[in-house]
């Protein structure tokens, strides 16, 4: 009979398992893609974007500028009036749905060129970015020719021409959000991607030109803020789409003010994840790590705030010590990696900066005991604990792999702790109770509350904040009425 009993502290052999990029095709230079042609920018300025997990410089990008933008409103505008706008809505589906497709085809493509470019895990970009981005596009081909039973008696229009300015964190995933809503109800639109991360939404672009897409309907700049700002500023955009820093969608909601120009913001977030002592312990563990640790931490409805009840505290923080150096950290394209790299050097700073804050204040924590890589940016899974409602690292967004503890005693208290906040984007709560579940998901102020488990998205649930986290909802049918003109506008 085989033995079948686990040695202690065994030494298990490890095998990478490493991605290969061979599907990827990275051009040297790319132009700006408006029209339905990639063109060089007006004024010639590139920049380059590069691989976080190495430092590898992956190509050179456009920056675009006023005039640049210019040409992408006037080309958005042609094809909302002339073709996109007058076409039958079961027309525009049909493209959406083509989209949908090609983006399964050719799934693994852009999954490792999220990795490359972005330094999120291969296991990450290839199971749950790109599928979900899929299913995106998917859903609302579905509704493009049922706005009239989504909003009956309304008859809704589309607003016209949405400019849309996403978030280096999930860049296709973002791109979806916008693109597949605002297409739907018959817009079209002028998207900027992330600097720190170009390269999927320029494949996107070719991608739209291979489904036949009308040229103009989709047209993507790529630059920094300065660039984001002259879509913002520009007389000929309907409609401002921003996910990112709540300081930048202050800055825009400014700008707009007075214009007549909608407004949908998706910005930071402080979610508390609430673990109650009749909570399945292990399954929260998993909850909990998820919450923080997916995507490096990079996630605005991160569960970076735990909320421990007293009584289980120290049960519950050895345990995820204990897991903490289970966490595999490391190249992103090894589809055993957990956690990948830090996006960029400048978040790399961020979190640094605020973590030094936290071990000022003299506050406890403990990190993952893994090697990190010599090159590229890189951060430990880290666990401060007996954090107070005062500190920083209690307050504001790390945006990286950094959970900040503090425990409770009671479900008010919990409530009090968790809503006390700028923000109001997610939460998460762990019990066995179904009617604490329900008790505390009225009370805690936040657009999301998941019950047992954490960080999960689908395209029929609508997605976002209160207070500082923004306004609008992504995703479902409420994700439609930023696109369209009805009672509500
Ligand atoms: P950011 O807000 O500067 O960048 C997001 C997007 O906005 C990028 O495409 C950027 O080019 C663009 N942008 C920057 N300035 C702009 C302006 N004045 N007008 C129009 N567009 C502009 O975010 P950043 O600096 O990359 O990250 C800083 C912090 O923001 C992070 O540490 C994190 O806390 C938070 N953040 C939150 C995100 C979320 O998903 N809610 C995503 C990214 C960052
Ligand atoms: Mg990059």
């Amino acid at each position: 009979m085989t033995d079948h009993t686990i040695e202690k502290g065994i030494e298990w052999e490890y095998a990478p398992s490493i991605q290969d990029t061979e599907m990827v095709s990275i051009a040297e230079t790319y132009g700006l893609f408006i029209n339905g042609a990639f063109v060089d920018p007006g004024e010639g300025e590139t920049f380059a974007t590069i691989n976080p997990a190495t430092e590898e410089h992956l190509a050179l990008v456009s920056a675009a500028g006023s005039a640049d933008i210019d040409l992408a409103v006037t080309a958005a505008r042609n094809a909302f009036e002339n073709v996109w706008g007058p076409m039958k809505p079961s027309e525009r589906a049909k493209y959406l749905y083509r989209i949908a497709r090609l983006l399964q085809e050719r799934a693994r493509e852009f999954a490792v060129l999220e990795t490359l470019d972005g330094g999120k895990p291969i296991k990450e970009s290839r199971d749950i970015d790109i599928p979900l981005v899929a299913a995106y596009f998917f859903y609302y081909a579905g509704w493009a020719d049922k706005l009239d039973y989504a909003f009956p008696g309304i008859e809704p229009k589309p607003v016209g021409v949405a400019g849309q300015i996403i978030p280096w964190n999930f860049p296709m995933l973002m791109l979806a959000w916008k693109i597949a809503p605002a297409l739907a109800a018959g817009n079209t639109v002028v998207l900027k991607p992330a600097e720190t991360t170009p390269l999927t939404a320029l494949l996107f672009a070719q991608l739209c030109n291979e489904a036949g897409l009308p040229d103009g309907v989709v047209n993507i700049v790529t630059g920094d803020g300065r660039t984001g700002a002259a879509i913002v500023d520009h007389p000929g955009i309907d409609k401002i789409a921003f996910t990112g820093s709540t300081g930048v969608g202050k800055s825009i909601r400014r700008a707009l003010a007075g214009t007549g120009k909608k407004l949908t913001l998706e910005l930071g977030g402080k979610g508390a994840h609430i673990v109650f002592d009749d909570a399945p312990l292990d399954q929260a563990i998993e909850g909990v790590i998820n919450g923080i640790f997916f995507n490096q931490g990079h996630v605005c409805c991160a569960g970076s705030r735990l909320f421990v009840q007293e009584s289980i505290r120290d049960e519950f923080l050895d345990k995820l010590r204990s897991r903490l150096d289970t966490l595999r950290v490391g190249n992103p394209l090894d589809k055993n990696t957990d956690v990948g790299a830090i996006n960029s050097a400048a978040q790399l700073q961020r979190i640094e900066a605020l973590v030094t804050t936290g071990r000022d204040a003299g506050v406890d924590m403990f990190q993952s005991s893994c090697e990190l890589p010599a090159k590229g940016f890189w951060y430990a899974p880290t666990v401060f604990t007996d954090v107070s409602q005062s500190h920083r690292i209690a307050q504001e967004e790390i945006f990286g792999p950094v959970l900040a503890t503090m425990t409770f005693r009671t479900p008010d208290e919990a409530i009090e702790k968790a809503n006390n906040t700028p923000y109001g984007l997610s939460a998460g709560v762990w019990t066995t109770k179904g009617s604490r579940i329900l008790w505390m998901a009225d009370r805690l102020r936040a657009g999301v509350v998941w019950a047992n488990t954490f960080n999960k998205f689908d395209p029929t649930s609508p997605f976002g904040g209160y207070k500082e986290s923004g306004f609008g909802r992504e995703g479902g049918r409420h994700g439609l009425l930023p696109y369209l003109e009805g009672p509500w506008s």
